[in-house]
């Protein structure tokens, strides 16, 4: 093997196992022909204003109309220039006008099992109770709220509510340390924040307003706390003149409030990304361009029907809750089930007694609770009834084949074709993902961009590289759901997505293309490991370990090496085997006979758990410390759990 280009990435690992979709579920799909894709793919690459003028014509509502589609100033656009409508108009005004009020908007189950149902017209007057109580706070048009709440359906409320009279959203997931609070709403200027007493997380209180008491000392913007009662402990403060209580604020409103005609690009939301270091990111969206991307991702990419009951995972505190448990599905008029609580409470089959009880039709979740639920056993699946779905998602870290091939089998009863949908919070919604009905998928690919996304893989000098190699993955052409900028920081927005490959927005991922078009990606442009010139991508090595049958999850970091330059430092996580000197012996011979010699792990350490982000990914940065017996160093403050790098150096 030669040594790799600079920029590029060498591919070791093959995967040729292909699942062409069931032809039950092409008859009545969305995109049914490949001729359908591609049409709309071409015209919306060769005709872009034409395409998503029609697009927002038809799937928007437009209280003025706007007069250019784009306008394109890189690396700024706008999008559907000098309109007005608004996502809460979108999400709910709209199906009750076209007599669909009585549908289920949101299914919701609390923790403790708790349940609630609300139809579109009920949700409408929710919002506009909460959006009348806002107002009342004194929260009006570009004032920024900060919701730090439980997955209960007031989060939602709330967000819609927002947009509803045009204050931006900026929610924080409820995991977050006060420190984290203080960060997010003095970068943003908080006016108001929203929190609850408390929240159950497995079977426990923990209590939410006692932390936002924490943060708000240091919150000088911030003038008002609504707090919903969520969980009723009677030990909760409120501070005379500051806080209020949502049912004395919300509950007591008309809930008639008109949605406030919103231009096109008047900002919807922040939602703050932790750089690998440095201050967190504000990711800014805005109105009409991100509510259009969610709303047609959502019905291409889940295929979405009248009947689907349709069950995102993800917490409203991330991207994927802010685009595909709010915007996107209900645009589209879907019935989305939402939980409060943790999958493995009261037991390990939680996940699965919801998909039984609700008929829940289509699942998206990502590769960390698959990994868990791999981890956890079959039983708990097996006691359950699972028929009901037809369609699985994957979205948040690339999935392992053999992760991919248990939910096929085990979840989706080989019936169920799966979206591995990639995409990031700055791209809004999903950019590559199979489209159900027609792409036949390969475990590990995202496969193929959506109309509108126009990918590039490029090495260091911004050449586009050859299909046998990874690069860089840019994205060539703006597209109508993209990050308009960073709140409060034009030039950290020019720089990290603008500068590197000029013209083109710079994902941070590495990926690659096969011979079919077929994308997939390689991780993050940090992650590489580069061993005796060559440049590895931390999945490839890390799938074939979990190709063994005794590993549930592995993470693959580079450390210095004299020799060769960096060699591979392996974290794996096992089931049904003793941790001992021969499984270490067989899992190193394990890899290199799947990729090669080069990819054998020179060290190979056994842990209970990985590090990860509150999110779930795996968080390589601080292995490598640990892999190189440096100092933890950067930004900790999004680990899930401190405690599990201490157990890890324990365990070396
Ligand atoms: C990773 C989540 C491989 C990727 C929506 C991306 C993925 C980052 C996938 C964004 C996927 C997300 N396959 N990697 N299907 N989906 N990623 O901002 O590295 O939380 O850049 O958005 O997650 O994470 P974010």
């Amino acid at each position: 093997m030669t040594k790799s280009p600079s920029g590029q990435i060498d591919h070791v690992l093959t995967e040729d196992r292909l699942f062409p979709p069931p032809a039950e579920f092409t008859q009545k799909a969305v995109f049914s022909t490949t001729d359908q894709y591609q049409e709309m793919y071409k015209r919306a690459a060769e005709n872009t204003d034409d395409f998503w003028r029609e697009e927002a014509l038809e799937h928007l509502h437009w209280f003025e109309p706007f007069s250019e589609v784009c306008k394109w100033n890189p690396p700024h656009a706008e999008w559907f220039v000098g309109g007005k409508t608004n996502a809460s108009y979108n999400c709910l005004d709209r199906h009750i006008d076209a007599g669909r009020g009585d549908r289920a908007a949101i299914i919701w189950e609390g923790e403790p099992g708790d349940t609630r149902t609300l139809s579109y017209s009920e949700l409408r007057r929710e919002v506009c109770k909460c959006a009348e109580g806002l107002k009342q706070l004194g929260v009006g048009v570009g004032d920024v709220v900060s919701i730090y709440m439980p997955m209960t359906p007031e989060l939602a409320i709330a967000m819609l509510a927002c947009a509803r009279i045009g204050a931006v959203h900026s929610v924080i997931f409820a995991g977050f340390s006060a420190e984290s609070i203080v960060d997010r709403n003095n970068d943003a200027g908080a006016k108001l924040m929203i929190t609850a007493d408390g929240l159950y997380r497995r079977g426990k209180i923990l209590p939410l307003k006692k932390t936002v008491d924490e943060a708000l000392v240091k919150s000088p913007t911030v003038q008002h706390c609504l707090v919903l009662k969520r969980t009723g402990q009677d030990d909760v403060a409120m501070t005379e003149g500051r806080d209020v209580w949502w049912h004395d604020v919300v509950d007591t409103q008309a809930g008639e409030i008109a949605a406030e005609p919103m231009g096109s690009e008047a900002s919807l939301f922040i939602l703050y990304t932790s750089g690998s270091t440095g201050k967190p990111k504000g990711i800014r969206h805005t109105t009409a361009g991100y509510n259009l991307w969610a709303k047609r991702t959502f019905q291409w990419v889940f295929d979405h029907r009248e009947d689907d009951v349709y069950w995102c995972t993800a917490d409203c505190g991330w991207i994927t809750g802010h685009t595909y448990i709010v915007y996107g599905p209900l645009s589209a008029g879907a019935t989305c089930l939402m939980y409060e609580g943790a999958p493995n409470f009261p037991a390990e089959d939680r996940f699965w007694d919801l998909v039984e009880k609700y008929k829940v039709t289509i699942l998206y979740t990502a590769p960390t609770a698959i990994r868990a639920f791999i981890k956890w056993g079959d039983e708990h699946v097996d006691k359950h009834d699972l028929s009901s779905l037809r369609l699985l998602g994957s979205v948040g870290e690339g999935i392992n084949p053999e992760a991919w091939m248990w939910y096929h089998k085990k979840i989706g009863g080989e019936r169920c074709p799966i979206v591995d949908t990639w995409w990031q919070t700055e791209t809004g919604g999903i950019m590559m993902s199979p489209l159900p009905g027609i792409t036949a998928t390969k475990p590990g690919s995202c496969t193929t961009p959506l109309p509108g996304v126009v990918p590039a893989i490029v090495d260091e000098t911004g050449n586009e590289v050859d299909d046998h190699h990874g690069g860089m993955l840019c994205i060539a052409k703006p597209w109508p759901g993209m990050l308009r900028g960073i709140w409060g920081d034009e030039d950290r927005y020019a720089d990290q997505y603008w500068s590197m490959v000029p013209g083109k927005y710079l994902t941070g991922d590495n990926a690659r293309r096969d011979k079919d078009g077929y994308y997939w990606i390689m991780g993050r442009i940090d992650d590489v490991i580069n061993v005796s010139g060559h440049r590895l991508s931390t999945i490839e090595v890390e799938s074939a370990l979990v190709s063994h049958p005794a590993v549930c999850e592995a993470a693959v970091v580079g450390r210095p090496d004299e020799i060769k330059g960096q060699a591979i430092a392996a974290f794996v996580s096992i089931r049904d085997r003793e941790p001992d000197e021969a499984l270490r012996t067989e899992l190193k011979m394990h890899v290199r006979k799947q990729i090669g010699a080069l990819a054998q792990p020179d060290d190979l350490r056994f842990t209970a758990s990985l590090p990860k982000t509150r999110s779930g990914k795996i968080m390589r940065r601080l292995l490598r410390d640990i892999a190189s017996g440096n100092e933890i160093g950067g930004d900790t403050s999004t680990l899930e759990d401190y405690s599990v790098l201490a157990k890890i150096r324990d365990e070396d």
